[in-house]
Formats: C-alpha cells, sequence, structure tokens
C-alpha cells in the first residue's frame, strides 16, 4: 500500500488554494438522481469518494462524465435502471447510504447493505429510517445471502411528515430533505444537522425546483413537489480541508495564506487557534494564518455538531495542542471511538492520556519521528502534520484513508515547504 514520508520541516509559509467539499459533493451528487433532467456541478474535488459516488450513480443507471481537469462532473440520471446498492460500494464508501432518500423518491422503492461501522463508531442508520417510515415508506431489515444485514425500503408517493432527529445526524437530514423534496405536502424536520454542506445541499435542490427553507438553521421545512429538473451548481470549498491548513501553518509555526475557502465555515477553528496565540486575519477571500507572533499556549477542545468546534478537524487540533506548552483537554461528543489517533501520536512521543471519550494532553512534546498508521481519514492528516513538526523521519501508512478526503494533499503540502513524499505501492521505505 501506497506510505506518505514525513520530515521535520521549516515553517510552511505560502499560499495554498483549497478544493471543492468531500462531504458536500457526495450528497449533490446523490441528489442528480431525484431528477430525469441533466445536471452539472463544477468545483468538484477529484478524490477516491467521488469516483465511489460516480461509480455508484452508474451503477444505478446514471450517465456520467467527469471532467477532472475542469473539476465538473455532469449526472444524467434519465432513468433509473436498479436500485439496490452493491455491497462492494457501500463497503467503499458509508455514504453511498444517502442515494436511498432519491431513490425511494424517484422510483419508489430502494435497498442497501447495512454500511456498518467504521474506526471512529458504529455508524447506525436508525435515524435515517426513522426519516424514511415518518414520510410513510415501508423499511424493513433483512439478511442477505451472505448473512449481512440488508435494508429495504419501499413507498407509493412519499407523504410529508413533521419528524424530530434524536440526534442532529448528517447524513440522515441530507438523506430526509432529499426524499422529501419530492413528497406529496410538507416535511418539517425538526434538531436537524446544520452544517454548510446541508445549506449547499438544499441550494442545489431549490435550484432544481425544490422548496426548502430553513437549512443552515434547527428546523428545516421542505414543501414537496411533483417533479424536480436539471441544474447546474458549484459545490462549496471544503472547510476540513481549510482547517488541516489552518493547522499545519500553526504546528510548523509558519504563515500560510488558506485561499478558496469560507471563513464564516471555519469559525470555531479560527477561535480556538487564536486562543493558542497563533493569528488569523481575513484576507484575499480567505484567512492568513500566522504562527510566527511569539510563545502558544494550550486551550481545551470539545466537539460538537455544527456551528460547534467540528469533529473533523479533532485529530489534526490535538497534533498541534500535544506540541503547544501547556496541558489541555480534548473530549470528543459526536463519535464514541474517534480517538483511534492517540496511540500512533504517542508512538511519536505525545505522551496523550485517553479516558473515555475525553483526551488529555500535557503538552509540550517533542515528538519524535515514526512508523505509524492512518486509521481513518483525519487521523491520517493528523500523523502527516504531526510528522512535519516531529524530529526525524515518520511513515504514515495506510494512507489510501487520505485518499478518500484530500485533493493533492502532499503537492500542496510541499508548495508551502513541507518535506513529504508518497512511495508507491510496495516499494522500499527506506
Ligand atoms: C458526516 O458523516 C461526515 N461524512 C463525517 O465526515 C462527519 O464526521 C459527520 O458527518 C459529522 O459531522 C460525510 O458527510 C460523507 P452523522 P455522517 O450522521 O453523516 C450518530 C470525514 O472525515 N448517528 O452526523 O455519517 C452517529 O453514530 C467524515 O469527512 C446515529 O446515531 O455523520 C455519530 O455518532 C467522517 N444514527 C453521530 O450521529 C443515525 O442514523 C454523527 O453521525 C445517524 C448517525
Amino acid at each position: 500500500m501506497c506510505k506518505i514520508h514525513v520530515d521535520k520541516s521549516e515553517r510552511l509559509e505560502g499560499t495554498v488554494q483549497i478544493s471543492g467539499s468531500k462531504n458536500a459533493v457526495l450528497p449533490l451528487l446523490a441528489a442528480t438522481l431525484l431528477t430525469d433532467e441533466p445536471c452539472e456541478l463544477g468545483g468538484v474535488p477529484m478524490l477516491r469518494d467521488v469516483d465511489v459516488m460516480c461509480r455508484l450513480l452508474r451503477f444505478f443507471g446514471a450517465k456520467v462524465d467527469e471532467d477532472p481537469a475542469a473539476a465538473r462532473i455532469s449526472v444524467h440520471a434519465g432513468a433509473i435502471t436498479a436500485n439496490i446498492a452493491p455491497p462492494e460500494l457501500v463497503k467503499a464508501m458509508r455514504a453511498s447510504i444517502v442515494a436511498m432518500g432519491p431513490l425511494i423518491a424517484r422510483t419508489g422503492s430502494a435497498g442497501a447493505p447495512l454500511p456498518g461501522g467504521c474506526a471512529i463508531g458504529d455508524r447506525p442508520i436508525d435515524l435515517h429510517i426513522k426519516g424514511f417510515r415518518s414520510l410513510g415508506a415501508n423499511v424493513e431489515f433483512c439478511d442477505n445471502e451472505d448473512g449481512k444485514g440488508f435494508v429495504r425500503a419501499e413507498a407509493g408517493r412519499l407523504k410529508g411528515a413533521e419528524m424530530y432527529l434524536d440526534f442532529a445526524s448528517v447524513g440522515a437530514t441530507e438523506n430526509i430533505m432529499m426524499a422529501a423534496a419530492l413528497a406529496e405536502g410538507t416535511t418539517i424536520i425538526e434538531n436537524p444537522a446544520q452544517e454548510p454542506e446541508i445549506v449547499d445541499l438544499a441550494n442545489f435542490l431549490n435550484k432544481m425546483g425544490a422548496r426548502i427553507r430553513g437549512a443552515g438553521t434547527d428546523v428545516i421545512r421542505i414543501d414537496g413537489v411533483e417533479k424536480l429538473h436539471g441544474a447546474e451548481h458549484t459545490v462549496i470549498p471544503d472547510r476540513i480541508e481549510a482547517g488541516t491548513f489552518m493547522l499545519a501553518a500553526a504546528i510548523t509555526g509558519g504563515s500560510v495564506q488558506i485561499e478558496n475557502m469560507l471563513p464564516n465555515h471555519v469559525v470555531p477553528v479560527t477561535a480556538k487557534l487564536r486562543e493558542t496565540g497563533v493569528y488569523v486575519r481575513e484576507a484575499f477571500g480567505g484567512l492568513f494564518v500566522d504562527a510566527t507572533r511569539g510563545a502558544l499556549r494550550a486551550t481545551d477542545i470539545k466537539t460538537l455538531p455544527y456551528p460547534g468546534f467540528p469533529t473533523d478537524v479533532q485529530p489534526q487540533f490535538m497534533a498541534f495542542l500535544a506540541t503547544v506548552e501547556g496541558a489541555s483537554t480534548i473530549i470528543e461528543t459526536v463519535f464514541e471511538n474517534r480517538f483511534m489517533h492517540i496511540k500512533e501520536l504517542n508512538r511519536m512521543n505525545a505522551g496523550i492520556v485517553e479516558e473515555g471519550r475525553k483526551a488529555s494532553l500535557p503538552g509540550g512534546a517533542s515528538l519524535k519521528g515514526a512508523s505509524v498508521r492512518a486509521t481513518d481519514l483525519r487521523a491520517g492528516a493528523a500523523l502527516i502534520l504531526a510528522g512535519l513538526a516531529a524530529e526525524g523521519h515518520t511513515t504514515v501508512s495506510d494512507v489510501h484513508h487520505v485518499d478518500r478526503g484530500y485533493e493533492n494533499l502532499t503537492e500542496k503540502l510541499t508548495k508551502i515547504g513541507a518535506k513529504i513524499s508518497r512511495s508507491n505501492p510496495g516499494a522500499d521505505d527506506a
């Protein structure tokens, strides 16, 4: 498998361009199943997960044309010829589950193997199912031929309903919003996810003729329509990639201009970096992050659904806090097992103590290069950042996780001064 090699780097300096949002483009692609007319997306990041979603759309019968050079994808789901997601694609990407809502709304039925858990948690879909059932779908679980869990939904035309999400689930909000867009009558979602990716999806659906209000707030109202038409849309920038580069500047004591991003999407990350003494200001439509202005100090982090501190930037911030003078704590409230990177960071001398959902960092660690393993996408990013600050050489394995969510990460980091490279599968790691 590919590995990434990192050596202690000087202060990162220069300008980095952020790509389109992985967590926005995946539901946007799924939404194209809601119409028999062509749709076109711009500002698309060319990532492994995007490729899996395109394969899934083709499996369902859509015509999908990718233009990586132009960062554009066009999808024409003129006819849906299948609506049971294949196990190999669901296994490759849990987010495949957000195709269920559009398929139920468009064809009256959908099915998928249960996506199952991953490194960071069990990842149940009970809230997705609660939403589909509220809209009138009959949803059943069964074991498929290899005895694995399988979910199938059947419905006539869905009927609008009021519902409350026990947790502000991003995926469940997206699935329900897409299913409700073609339902008869009004749907109200109480306690929905409020992430920018939800707003981006609602904006795209409204361009397609949907009638959605309140996305980004604590109540979303969807007045169902008979039909949706094709539309064109540019994906919002990736706030998690932006946060990752903000931390890359911070952990190396550098100063980096981050462009093609939306500062108001990373307010919690900006606020917490400022608490540590990192200078952050809006500039040229993005953010200038400067960690050269004196000693940095510890701060505490607690992850929450948006607009709280993003769980997807927690591992990267942990790597940074490990190096900053002063004790700090990190509490992870969104996922039950999103501390897999602690063991790997401790192999680099981070000295972090894990107690359930709380991590305690002594701070002031002199990180040492080591051979470490990316357990999930953002853990991999955190280990790369740690390698930038660690004495000696760090090898990060299982970087296929990182490739799921970061476009040209090593090239972008190299351009601002990072000592980083990739070895090909099976190449000597010397
Ligand atoms: C999305 O995952 C993102 N993925 C995740 O990003 C992100 O960490 C997460 O939202 C939270 O912000 C994509 O958008 C593709 P959730 P999702 O449903 O939708 C529980 C990354 O690194 N839950 O909001 O799967 C669940 O167990 C990835 O880019 C239920 O209990 O997240 C978890 O504890 C990682 N029942 C919490 O909610 C359900 O039916 C958050 O899950 C659904 C979720």
